[in-house]
């Protein structure tokens, strides 16, 4: 048996810190979408592809092993058995991420290696299509909200934590055109599940966040 929470939103709307805090609280595994997509990207920029080269990315696909481990309390992301939890947050990998989170194949890809990594395990899933598309039967689904603004503002704090210094209207931009990019792919696009219950977390702090999460949960898994 496995208990399935999914957590979509945008960029920045804290899926990330207030899954970490969640996971933590009631003891379940933390699987970020993002740092997969995220990490097929990386490996294209590595190989010296183009991204819009969906046919060479689609080849790649096949060598590449994403695996998440946990160390010393820490979420980790290795690439083909490289740690690469901080490179994938870096700007070239950002930028063309939405690029190759559309294709198809890459997509079909991560999602069964998703359903695998949540057999019979408790997790909390966060992304951006796993209430609607990945687990559409998830126990818990919430679709985590934030304006604009606040949003950019978390990403420079946690960049500045990562050592990544990127101003605030760079970050914004980018934001703004990965919402466009997140809403508008053919397959897979940021949406709320119907079912999903909505929290915009604008004037939330973190632990405020968090609790209501941990709170929804424990109703669910009692
Ligand atoms: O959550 P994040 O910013 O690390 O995600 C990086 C990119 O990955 C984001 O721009 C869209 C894509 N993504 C996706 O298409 N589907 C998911 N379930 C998660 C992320």
């Amino acid at each position: 048996m496995s208990f399935i929470v999914a957590i979509d939103g945008p960029a920045g709307s804290g899926k990330g810190t207030v899954t970490e805090l969640v996971c933590k609280k009631l003891n379940l595994i933390n699987i970020s979408t993002g740092a997969a997509y995220r990490s097929v990207a990386l490996a294209t920029l590595q190989n010296n592809i183009s991204s819009d080269d969906t046919n060479k990315i689609i080849e790649l696909l096949d060598k590449i092993d994403i695996e998440f481990r946990k160390e010393n309390d820490k979420d980790l992301v290795y690439l083909n058995g490289e740690e690469v939890t901080k490179r994938i947050r870096q700007k070239d990998v950002t930028s063309i991420v939405s690029k190759v989170s559309s294709i198809k194949e890459v997509r079909l890809k991560l999602n069964k290696i998703f359903k695998k990594i949540a057999e019979n395990k408790n997790v909390i899933m966060e992304g951006r299509d796993i209430g609607t598309c990945v687990f559409p039967k998830a126990d818990v689904k919430i679709y985590l909200d934030a304006s604009i603004e606040e949003r950019a503002k978390r990403r420079v704090k946690q960049n500045e934590e990562l050592g990544i210094n990127i101003p605030y209207e760079e970050i914004k931009k980018d934001i703004q055109k990965r919402d466009e990019a997140d809403k508008n792919k053919k397959i897979g696009a940021l949406k709320k599940a119907d079912d999903a219950i909505y929290i915009d977390s604008s004037n939330m702090t973190i632990e405020e966040v968090t609790d209501k999460i941990v709170e929804i949960i424990k109703n669910k898994m009692t």
